[in-house]
């Protein structure tokens, strides 16, 4: 397994080219199913999620070529089960859910089991395809989800869940009659969905916010699309520019689906500028605490809340960080804690008392975030910090040492032989 390597203490400067976002790229490669005939997508990022998915596709009967940009031709299906050693190495493969209800009518979708950050049942997913028509077996760890026809339906999910919205958004594209999704995720990867799917001639409104209204239409055809860039990815160099007190410009960084995290950051002394070149970002001498609570968005993102908790770690006061989307996302604080971070935790809410320095120690990454957390420790701490298990981070950060070592930071990849 690789592990990474990283003597901290550089400032980060320079330019980094913010990359497609990988929650919007799942969605839109599950959403080829729909359609027969060959989609083109572009600003695909290149991570181990891409592949899984990717993977998946092909399983089931596509095609996929390319490299940056995508081609998929999903002519015929031959299969319609995304199977157990799949599914748990991902759980954003039940997006397949939906597209297969829709194309072929059923689905045997692997129930996810528990992951690092939490149970992440799917129930909510498959009550939406019920409300849609479909009838839900559940047998030998799977579901199957069995629709002779799919009629259009009002869907409230009592939980916001991102990919449940995307799934019931797929189905209800082919539905007959009109579907109304209520406390709909408000993600702009959902937003990237829609697009998608109206350029395959889908009859979607209002994504992006809590209602979303899919007048079913007979039949899509395949598209061309440009992924939205990854507002995660973005949030993460923002905090790596801040934890070094470096001075990063973001080229292609949407900006406007950040704005709660940067008035965090802001808070903690961190300054934005919007230049010709991009979002330049100003880490501060001193790093001043501040509180944040996990929130669907626009409010603060959960998959930016391991990375501003070692933030806070050298922070200058107290800070108090709850988690309110998963039940255990705090994998990472152990781990910061063998750095010397002082932090409790009491339920969903971590109190992070600012120390002066964090120093390198051997640590483990358990999941993609948690991982992201470390490797910014790392590039703070004094001395050196060895990151165990990375091929976590490597599911959705592109290369992520080597452009953190083009922006001056002290970090290799090697190759730990097994
Ligand atoms: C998406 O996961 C993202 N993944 C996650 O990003 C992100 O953390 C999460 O949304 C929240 O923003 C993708 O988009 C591929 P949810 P998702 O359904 O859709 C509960 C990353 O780091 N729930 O919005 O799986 C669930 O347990 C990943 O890139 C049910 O109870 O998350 C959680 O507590 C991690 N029943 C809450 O809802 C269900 O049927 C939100 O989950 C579905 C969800």
């Amino acid at each position: 397994m690789d592990k990474f390597i990283i003597h901290g203490g550089k400032k980060l400067k320079g330019t980094v080219k913010i990359g497609g976002a990988k929650n919007a790229a799942l969605p839109i490669l599950a959403a080829t199913l729909l359609a027969p005939g060959t989609h083109r997508l572009h600003n695909m990022p290149r991570l181990r999620d891409i592949t899984t998915m990717t993977c998946m596709l092909e399983h089931l009967g596509c095609q996929v070529t390319g490299d940056g940009t995508l081609e998929v031709r999903a002519d015929h299906l031959n299969f319609d089960e995304a199977p157990y050693d799949m599914v748990k190495t991902m759980r954003a493969s039940v997006l397949v859910m939906g597209p297969l209800v829709a194309r072929v009518r059923h689905a045997r979708i692997s129930l996810p089991g528990g992951c690092a950050i939490g149970a992440r049942p799917i129930n909510l997913h498959l009550k939406a395809m019920q409300a849609l028509g479909a009838d839900i077996h559940l047998k030998e760890g799977y579901a199957e989800v069995v629709a002779s026809r799919l009629k259009g339906a009002e869907i409230h999910f009592d939980i916001v869940t991102v990919t449940g919205t995307a799934n019931a958004m797929m189905a209800a594209a082919v539905a007959d009659g009109t579907t109304v999704i209520t406390n709909a995720a408000c993600e702009p990867e959902i937003v990237d969905l829609a697009l998608f799917l109206n350029a395959m001639g889908a009859e979607i409104e209002g994504a992006g916010s809590e209602r979303v209204v899919i007048r079913g239409v007979p039949q899509l055809k395949p598209a061309e699309h440009t992924i939205v860039a990854d507002r995660i990815e973005a949030g993460t160099f923002m905090m790596a520019a801040a934890i070094t007190g470096g001075d990063v410009t973001l080229e292609n960084a949407p900006a406007e689906f950040l704005q709660t995290a940067m008035a965090r950051l802001e808070e903690t002394g961190v300054r934005f500028e919007h230049t010709e070149h991009g979002l330049r970002v100003i880490g501060p001498e001193t790093i001043t605490s501040a509180n944040v609570t996990t929130e669907p968005h626009p409010g603060f993102a959960t998959d930016l809340q391991a990375q501003f908790t070692a933030l806070m770690a050298i922070a200058r006061g107290t800070s108090s960080i709850t988690e309110t989307i998963f039940e255990n996302r705090f994998m990472h604080i152990p781990e910061l804690a063998r750095m010397g971070a002082d932090i409790s935790v009491d339920g969903g809410t971590a109190t992070v008392r600012g120390v002066d320095k964090l120093a390198g120690a051997p640590v483990m990454a358990t999941d993609l975030r948690a991982s992201a957390s470390l490797v910014l420790a790392g590039l703070a701490a004094e001395g050196t910090t060895e990151i165990d298990r990375i091929y976590h981070i490597d599911r959705g950060y592109e290369r992520i040492e080597e452009r953190l070592a083009a922006l001056g930071a002290d970090i290799q990849r090697v190759t730990r032989e097994p």
